[in-house]
């Protein structure tokens, strides 16, 4: 009977990894984001973010490759020391894995909206939801919900984990592979977080009706919507 017990407890146990494992939010990618969201669509097609992964081809950046000791004659597209910080998600669930299609309407081979934002599969539904309510009711949801569905609000963190990757940097924990474009290659590279967050490199911004409220709201949430355009109707 005792045995009986624990076998059962122990299938119990396994059974609830297997949800756990399968309740982790994965990678939707672009397309899913941009058929809502398809003004910040379209700037960030226009950023280096969105054409990340092309760095990585043969015979492209071969200046800026040579001055970090690359080889510009090699095809990085397929290199698991590379890949990591030009493309969205990757090895995770849902994310770019190495042979994948890098394009198509995910965009996986890119740092899409999901490298910063998050992955989206629990949180997506979530903001069409709040908009309806706030349309309705007039009330907001807490932000809280969809920081609970995967949702990242610390940009800060999100852009370290790829531009402070190597020795010496600020980023404590950086580890292998590191970026191999670092300030010792050229000052250029060096990356200051409230300058880098205003600059080309991001989506244009647009103002918010305010579907969310409550922490956690990001620093320069107030600085950019005062200067964020109109979402056309
Ligand atoms: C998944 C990795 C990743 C994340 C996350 C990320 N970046 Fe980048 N970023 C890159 C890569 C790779 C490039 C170089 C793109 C290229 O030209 O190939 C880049 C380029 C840039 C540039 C240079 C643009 C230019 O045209 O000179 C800026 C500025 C920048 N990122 C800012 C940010 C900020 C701010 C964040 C966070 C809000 C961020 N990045 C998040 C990987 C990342
Ligand atoms: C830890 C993250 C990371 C890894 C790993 C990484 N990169 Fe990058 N890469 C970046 C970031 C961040 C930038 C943008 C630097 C900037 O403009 O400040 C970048 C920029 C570049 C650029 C454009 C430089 C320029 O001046 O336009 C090329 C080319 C590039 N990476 C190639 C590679 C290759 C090849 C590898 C593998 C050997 C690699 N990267 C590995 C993060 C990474
Ligand atoms: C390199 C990081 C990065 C990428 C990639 C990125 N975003 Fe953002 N996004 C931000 C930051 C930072 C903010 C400003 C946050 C704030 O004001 O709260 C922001 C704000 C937003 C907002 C709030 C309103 C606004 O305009 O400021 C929306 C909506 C949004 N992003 C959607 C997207 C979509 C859709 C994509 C992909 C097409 C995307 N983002 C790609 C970093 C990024
Ligand atoms: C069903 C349509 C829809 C989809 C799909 C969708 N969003 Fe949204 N999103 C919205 C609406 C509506 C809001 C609320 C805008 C407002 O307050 O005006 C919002 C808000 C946001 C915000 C700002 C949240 C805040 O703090 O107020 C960000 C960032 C964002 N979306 C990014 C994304 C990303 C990334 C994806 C893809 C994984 C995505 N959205 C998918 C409709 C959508």
């Amino acid at each position: 009977m005792k045995r009986f017990l624990q076998q059962l407890l122990g299938a119990a146990a396994l059974v609830f990894l297997a949800q756990a494992a399968v309740a982790a939010p994965t990678y939707v990618g672009v397309k899913v984001c941009t058929k809502c969201h398809s003004y910040h669509g379209d700037s960030w097609t226009e950023t280096s973010h969105a054409k990340a992964f092309d760095s990585l081809k043969a015979n492209t950046k071969a200046e800026e490759k040579k001055k970090a000791k690359l080889d510009p004659a090699k095809d990085y597209t397929k290199d698991k020391d590379c890949v990591g910080c030009h493309s969205t998600g990757f090895g995770k669930p849902g994310g770019y894995a190495l042979g994948k299609d890098p394009g198509g309407p995910e965009q996986l081979g890119s740092v899409g909206c999901e490298a910063c934002h998050g992955p989206g599969s629990d949180y997506r539904d979530e903001h069409g939801t709040a908009e309806k309510k706030l349309l309705k009711t007039s009330q907001s949801t807490p932000r809280k919900l969809i920081v609970g569905k995967g949702q990242n609000f610390d940009y800060e963190k999100a852009c370290a984990a790829c531009h402070l990757n190597f020795q010496g940097s600020s980023l404590k924990g950086a580890k292998v592979p590191f970026t191999p474009f670092t300030p010792a290659v050229d000052a250029k590279y060096s990356f200051e977080y409230d300058k880098a967050v205003r600059t080309k490199a991001l989506h244009e911004h647009y103002k918010l009706k305010g579907a969310f409220t409550g922490e956690p709201v990001p620093k320069v949430r107030a600085d950019f919507q005062k200067t964020a355009k109109d979402l056309p109707e």
